[in-house]
């Protein structure tokens, strides 16, 4: 038997993407599971995703993530979407099979794990919520499935804004709002979880801040940042300084990792070990 030099391809398709540093976590699951895949990571532009999304069955990929800009725009060049990627209307895996591609969102479960693993109780919890993306729908029925009693929305734009609070009357019975993010927005006193999910601090714009009155961040808030590079946030620095309680984006990004590859391996990767690889690479503590 010739020894076989291919490996199965997986990666990551956005726009930024050169800083996004899932491979990281993806290459050390692998090769901790002893299993040739390749975590490639590629720029594509909005225009070009509808390309790109058909060129996986072409090159025989296993599947795909994708995140910024393409998590909703993905939809319709899908064959076929899970029930969860449906209600959130956002997708952030791609499984191919059969030459067809199906939608999946690991997002949300990425980020309740890293509550979960933080002790975070939700359980009638007010949570209020900075964006309406696809990043935002998907932590979004996340929350409403593990109990929340309260989600209030702010987003820039009214129309997505309003389209997730639709989809979140739709499936739950819970208190709900949205409001148009539009000036310096003060945060509830009586919020519990505080979670920016816009790209506000993504690199390259590491200084960019969410325009909320920071003062109104209190120690008894949690405020979780879904941004995972850099991860130590302009918000999460200001929520440290008024003694609320923190978590960044990483835990998030391993364990949204751990169930996409899942999806594309059938096999369950060590998530310790990617935290591992995560610190190393940064050269800080990490949570998962
Ligand atoms: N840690 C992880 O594992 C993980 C997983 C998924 C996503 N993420 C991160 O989540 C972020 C969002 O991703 P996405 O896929 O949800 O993107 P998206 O669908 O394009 O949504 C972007 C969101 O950010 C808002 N936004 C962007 N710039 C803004 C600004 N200057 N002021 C106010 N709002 C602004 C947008 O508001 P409008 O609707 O008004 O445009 C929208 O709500 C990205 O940074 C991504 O890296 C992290």
């Amino acid at each position: 038997m010739g020894k076989s030099y291919r490996e199965e391809l997986v990666g990551v398709f956005g726009d930024p993407i050169d800083e996004n540093p899932t491979v990281v976590v993806a290459q050390d699951a692998f090769e901790k599971l002893g299993i040739p895949y390749r975590y490639i990571t590629v720029n594509v532009k909005a225009e070009d995703l509808k390309d790109a999304l058909r060129a996986l069955t072409a090159l025989n990929f296993k599947g795909i993530h994708l995140t910024i800009p393409h998590k909703v725009a993905a939809l319709p060049y899908l064959d076929s979407i899970s029930e969860e990627a449906a209600i959130m209307g956002a997708v952030n895996t791609v499984v191919v099979k059969d030459g067809k591609l199906r939608g999946e969102n690991t997002d949300g479960k990425g980020f309740m794990k890293s509550l979960e693993n933080a002790g975070v109780a939700l359980e009638g919890k007010k949570v209020t919520m900075l964006g309406a993306g696809g990043a935002a729908r998907a932590i979004a029925v996340e929350l409403c499935r593990a109990g929340i009693g309260e989600l209030v929305i702010l987003n820039r734009s009214e129309t997505r804004g309003r389209e997730l609070l639709e989809t979140i009357r739709k499936h739950f019975d819970l208190k709900t709002s949205y409001e148009k993010w539009d000036h310096t927005m003060a945060i509830d006193a009586d919020t519990d979880i505080l979670v920016n999910t816009t790209s506000i601090g993504l690199y390259p714009d590491v200084d960019a801040r969410p325009d909320i009155v920071f003062d109104t961040i209190t120690d008894r808030m949690v405020v979780c940042d879904v941004i995972p590079n850099h991860p130590h946030t302009q918000l999460l620095k200001e929520a440290e300084k008024r003694g609320a309680r923190t978590l960044d984006g990483l835990g998030m990004l391993i364990n949204q990792c751990v169930e996409s590859i899942y999806y594309w391996t059938g096999e369950v990767a060590d998530a310790g070990s990617m935290k591992d690889a995560l610190a190393r690479e940064y050269g800080i503590d990490v949570h998962y």
